[in-house]
């Protein structure tokens, strides 16, 4: 199986990108644990993601884009686009609610804390099944090559 360059930075941008997702969710588990652990995740989220996530999802962004053969687009390729497209859009948006949770921890307020990680679950909920579909699909598409 012969892969183009392109196609290629396109897996290993998905392949970085889920193994954040995978760390960022780990490090959500220890949140409720006390308040000062709390306000230590919505630090450590920030910086993964405005260091690490976002570059991941722009270049898979980018990289998808650029793959697209609009003649094909039917079926599990056009359901494994949006499911992507859903994904990055999940993603993009929680950076307000991980980005305003930093600047509540900022200022000591554990209810706005609080608020904004019940935001990023919710956002997750779509956002994760939507990856595993676009990786699910995206797979399904590499064994017909
Ligand atoms: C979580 C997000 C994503 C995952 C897990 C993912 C996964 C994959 C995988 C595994 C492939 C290889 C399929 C093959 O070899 O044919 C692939 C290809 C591709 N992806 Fe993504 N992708 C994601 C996001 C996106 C986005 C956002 C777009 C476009 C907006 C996109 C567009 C494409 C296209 C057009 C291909 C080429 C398919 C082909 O030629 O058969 N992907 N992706």
């Amino acid at each position: 199986m012969r892969i183009g360059l392109l196609l290629q930075l396109h897996l290993f941008s998905v392949a970085f990108w889920l193994g954040v997702v995978a760390v960022e969710y780990l490090i959500e588990q220890g949140r409720a644990q006390s308040r000062s652990q709390g306000f230590a995740v919505a630090s450590l989220h920030r910086r993964i993601d405005l260091f690490f996530e976002t570059p991941a999802f722009s270049v898979v962004l980018v990289t998808g884009l650029m793959l697209i053969e609009p003649a094909r687009f039917d079926g599990i390729y056009a359901l494994k686009v949006i499911a992507g497209g859903v994904a990055v859009a999940g993603n993009l948006l929680c950076l307000v609610p991980v980005l305003r949770r930093h600047a509540a921890a900022e200022r000591d307020d554990l209810d706005g804390v609080i608020r904004q990680s019940r935001l990023i679950d919710s956002i997750s909920l779509l956002a994760i099944p939507a990856g595993l579909l676009a990786l699910a699909c995206g797979l399904y598409l590499m064994l017909l090559r």
